[in-house]
């Protein structure tokens, strides 16, 4: 087994592992209530948003719910994007609207001057974007973007799957209106649950509609399942639900969603210190690092990534995209703990002298 410190799925402690061996309860039973309102009504409080629901699926499925239940046929979507994962968001923007994006280019972070010109000469009625790009380990200033987009009375949909609850987000204040984030990042359980959370405008519209896209990821139908009785419309995986609420546990138990976060920007500093005096460059811009993984220019990075597994037991993942081959990433995500964070580093180092 190796130490796992790739950037989603991320290590499991073995308190939360242990929680999908719990015998099977049938997803109409009130255990079953019990245990979804709990983590809806803990995930809702932690995000400040209106409604909270957990999907089986991973992020894509969560993009892809908000996406279909906020675009109306053939509206116009601005989705600003800086690498593979605002691309899938753009592709599945196009499927359910009509897409207008623009990109920058890799490293590159996104921040209020850069879209206020974009958002103000586009006729988009919804504005979607990432919130950390993780091919790349950009951390885009979304706040203010957002806030500027929804001003403008625009819908907004924010991907969060790698960035929050590593990175501080409040749904109200960062004015977003359909957030999406994946059980297998920060929050620290297996893979296998998309989460998705709404505003009071999010609600609005997707009771407005004549017809949602979708029977799986209707959420008109999961507002309805949850309202009579905190049940979801098809099966759960049931099993992970319940690992998910012991992270929620852990989170709190390590002193609450805010100190989640400061941990993780803590731990970034720390790694983005120790590769930078090794002698590598950080991919993102000043100011764009993200605080749940660090990713650096790597010439050898294929060979390198191969000797920290054969050597070290240590899995650490290549860049994505255009930064194929040429750089590497550490996860600092979920439930990791510094001192294995300095056991790779301390591995990397040897690998880099030689
Ligand atoms: C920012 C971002 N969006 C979307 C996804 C897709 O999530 P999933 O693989 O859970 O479908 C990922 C996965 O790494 C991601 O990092």
């Amino acid at each position: 087994m190796s130490l796992l410190l790739s950037p989603g799925p991320v290590r499991v402690p073995e308190e939360v592992l242990l929680e999908q061996a719990r015998p099977m309860i049938t997803h109409r039973s009130k255990g079953f209530s019990e245990l979804y309102s709990n983590i809806c009504t803990r995930l809702k409080t932690y995000l400040n948003s209106e409604e909270v629901y957990v999907l089986t699926g991973s992020g894509t499925l969560a993009n892809e719910t908000n996406i279909l239940n906020c675009c109306l046929p053939k509206e116009k979507v601005l989705v600003l994007l800086n690498g593979e994962f605002g691309d899938r968001l753009a592709e599945i923007a196009g499927i359910y609207g009509t897409l207008e994006k623009h990109s920058i280019p890799a490293g590159k972070g996104w921040d209020l001057k850069k879209a206020k010109p974009i958002i103000d000469s586009s006729d988009a009625t919804v504005f979607a974007m990432v919130y950390n790009e993780t091919g790349y380990g950009v951390r885009n200033n979304t706040k203010e973007i957002f806030q500027y987009a929804k001003k403008k009375g625009m819908m907004t949909i924010m991907d969060s799957v790698s960035g929050w609850p590593a990175m501080p987000f409040d749904q109200k204040e960062f004015m977003v209106d359909f957030f999406a984030t994946a059980s297998q990042k920060a929050l620290g359980a297996p893979p296998g649950m998309g989460i998705v959370s709404l505003s009071r405008d999010a609600i609005e519209r997707i009771e407005s509609r004549d017809k949602i896209p979708s029977v799986y990821c209707n959420l008109h139908k999961h507002r309805e399942n949850y309202q009579k009785n905190q049940q979801t419309p098809s099966t759960p995986a049931i099993s992970i639900y319940y690992s998910l609420r012991k992270c929620l546990d852990i989170i709190d138990r390590e002193g609450g969603i805010e100190k989640w976060a400061q941990k993780h920007k803590a731990a970034s500093e720390y790694v983005q210190s120790r590769v930078k005096g090794m002698g590598f460059k950080l991919i993102p811009e000043p100011g764009c690092e993200s605080w749940s993984l660090t990713a650096f220019y790597c010439d050898n990075a294929e060979e390198i990534k191969k000797a920290m597994l054969e050597k070290y037991k240590i899995t650490i993942v290549g860049c994505k995209g255009e930064l194929k081959g040429k750089g590497l990433r550490i996860a600092h995500m979920g439930n990791f703990q510094m001192e294995d964070l300095e056991f790779c580093l301390d591995a990397l180092e040897k690998l880099a002298k030689k």
